[in-house]
């Protein structure tokens, strides 16, 4: 299986193009030694990534008053793990921003998903003690990449996914055309990326639905979160509000993992992810 995967992954310049510089940066903000100087060097060579991350930092989901005006501003005002998670979406951005006309996801909206889907994990994790909670961001945010890989081979196949298709289904589905599934070629991925094990990990275990006691508490928030994010809804339309559908929640609870605190939590968790994820729809045009 790994290595039907590692054979998508191959070529993956030509199928995904990931801009070298966005590259640099995920591997150097996730590096344990990660230099900020560097990093916000490095940084500073895009204009365009340079202008996202001023305008996240800016923005009322970091709520500052005075305004930042250079990434060493960030730095020093913000502190690493700001600078790391900022970093690491406005380098995302440009990945997961394509559409993926296999799995009807039209332009923007995989990156909505997996924005939302970050966002949530990374709030789970701070309840839950969690330690290393920017790679529990990065997993979040780049969790369904290997549907990037995999879109153009599955329109190879003729297939088109249908919008009332299931999660499950879909995995069956990438497995039984192609003998892998998006979590595994994600996995790939990012392993040929550089990016640490638990960012990794949890990736290729977001839809593994084997006993989910004994996975590390990383991939359980991440499987956790991407099923909690497809339980909220975003009404476009007259509110702009969102719903979570706690029924829908409580009749699927078997089947999530536990993850410390979140329970018991929830309803809190909830707000302040509708909160944050709203607050930051401005920055990046969501
Ligand atoms: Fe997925
Ligand atoms: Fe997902």
């Amino acid at each position: 299986m790994i290595d039907v995967a590692a054979e998508y992954v191959r070529d993956v310049e030509k199928i995904a193009p990931c801009p070298e510089l966005a590259l640099d940066v995920l591997s150097m903000a996730h590096a344990p030694d990660c230099s900020i100087p560097k990093l916000s060097e490095k940084i500073e060579q895009d204009p365009g990534l340079t202008a996202n991350m001023l305008q996240m930092a800016n923005s009322a989901y970091f709520g500052h008053m005075k305004k930042i005006t250079s990434v060493k501003d960030i730095i020093v005002r913000m502190g690493v793990d700001a600078v790391k998670i900022i970093s690491i979406t406005s380098a995302s951005v440009g990945l997961l921003r394509s559409p993926q006309a296999a799995y009807a996801l039209g332009r923007g909206e995989l990156w909505r998903h997996s924005f939302a889907v970050a966002i949530l994990a990374n709030i789970i994790a701070r309840y839950a003690k969690a330690r290393d909670t920017a790679a529990i961001y990065t997993a979040g945010l780049l969790h369904d990449m290997g549907k990037v890989i995999l879109d153009r081979p599955l329109q190879l196949e003729s297939y088109n996914r249908d919008e009332n298709d299931g999660q499950a289904d879909l995995l069956a589905v990438e497995r039984s055309l192609l003998h892998t599934d998006h979590a595994e070629v994600g996995m790939a991925l990012l392993e040929k990326w550089g990016l640490p094990e638990a960012v990794c990990v949890p990736v290729g275990l977001h839809h593994d639905r084997t006993p989910a006691q004994s996975k590390r508490l990383e991939a359980k928030i991440i499987y956790l979160a991407n099923h909690l994010v497809h339980l909220t809804e975003y009404d476009a339309g007259s509110s702009g509000d969102f719903f979570f559908d706690v029924l829908a929640y409580e009749s699927m609870k078997e089947e999530l993992p536990e993850v410390p605190n979140f329970e018991k939590n929830m309803r809190l968790i909830i707000e302040e992810f509708v909160d944050k994820y709203r607050e930051s729809a401005a920055v990046f045009n969501l």
